[in-house]
């Protein structure tokens, strides 16, 4: 039997790509930029299977381009908002995610962000690379304490709940916002239940988003929300730009209404060098590398060539985010 046709929009890491290979006809898009729509439209034409990434909308229009053979859009992620998955089901194609083994490594990195944010790490290497460090200073670079102030958790799920284990180990109180979970029942030792947003923002002395992006979280934190928190309060992203409104965090930023903000997701995203966001000295951008440890990569490429695997052969996929299909 011929070998499934499936189209791997970048080159990742080789744990995954390896078992594609050896079992599909794979083309595998090798440059450093996502394919453009008109390439991504070309390529997907005909093929059993789609392994995307975050980078890569996933609508309706691919899916038709991909045509009736198309079995498995596998992304390369645990967030996908990238692919609309009501018109995936509505064609009866499975859409794969990486749930599970990321939350660890992001964890480790949104709680980077904050000590970094807190202790101003970022700009002391600014300050010795500006040749700044003429002595020791009793008033250079004074930031927030870590241990012993309030971390205030945006989402209670997986990567929430691995914040608030970080948390306690720093001797931190943790608060959370999160109406879809039922602190009671699933038990999150020592973190207490805000009944509104508001009251966390007002509260909290580092605010950490893990929400997925929907229609509901998006611009969650705007202008009105930035104005309920602490004037020394830092914002860490690590969930998706679109769920902070980049103008208003500009604003408070610049006006000194919150801290400092902390952010590896941006809105747009990449953000260009030249964005006046990067340019505060409040603000640290990394470009979304939160999951990016050598062995959790390796184990989401896996993650991801065994969803597409598996729907190339019509088995039912290990991760599915829409089940329905298969009822
Ligand atoms: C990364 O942002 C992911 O959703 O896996």
């Amino acid at each position: 039997m011929n070998k499934r046709r499936v189209f791997v929009t970048r080159i990742v890491p080789e744990g995954g790509l390896a078992l594609i290979r050896a079992a599909c006809d794979a083309d595998v898009w090798a440059e450093e930029l996502p394919p453009v729509r008109p390439v991504l439209l070309e390529k997907v034409r005909g093929i059993d299977g789609l392994l995307c990434l975050l980078t890569d909308p996933i609508d309706a229009e691919v899916m038709d381009a991909a045509g009736p053979g198309l079995r498995v859009i596998s992304n390369h992620a645990v967030g996908y908002d990238n692919v609309d998955v009501a018109a995936a089901t509505a064609r009866g194609i499975p859409v794969g995610n990486t749930p599970g083994i990321l939350t660890e490594t992001t964890a480790d990195f949104a709680f980077a962000l904050l000590m970094a944010a807190a202790r101003r790490v970022a700009e002391g290497a600014d300050y010795v690379r500006a040749g700044k460090w003429r002595t020791w200073g009793p008033m250079i670079l004074l930031g927030y304490d870590v241990h012993g102030s309030t971390l205030g958790l945006v989402g209670m799920g997986r990567i929430g709940q691995a914040m608030a284990r970080r948390a306690a180990g720093f001797g931190m109180k943790v608060i959370y916002y999160d109406p879809y979970f039922d602190g009671a029942r699933e038990g999150v030792a020592g973190a207490e239940a805000m009944d509104s947003l508001d009251a966390l923002l007002a509260e909290a002395d580092f605010i950490s988003l893990h929400v997925p992006l929907t229609g509901d979280t998006h611009h969650l934190i705007d202008a009105r929300a930035l104005a309920k928190c602490k004037p020394a309060a830092v914002l860490i992203n690590t969930s998706r730009g679109p769920v902070v409104d980049t103008d208003a965090l500009y604003d408070a930023l610049a006006a000194g209404q919150i801290a400092y903000a902390a952010l590896d997701v941006t809105d747009p995203e990449p953000l260009p060098a030249g964005h006046r966001l990067v340019a505060l000295p409040n603000c640290l951008v990394v470009p979304h590398i939160a999951s990016a440890s050598w062995a959790t990569r390796t184990r989401m490429s896996v993650m991801a060539a065994q969803n597409l695997l598996a729907g190339v052969r019509g088995e039912r996929l290990p991760n599915c985010v829409n089940p329905q299909v298969y009822y």
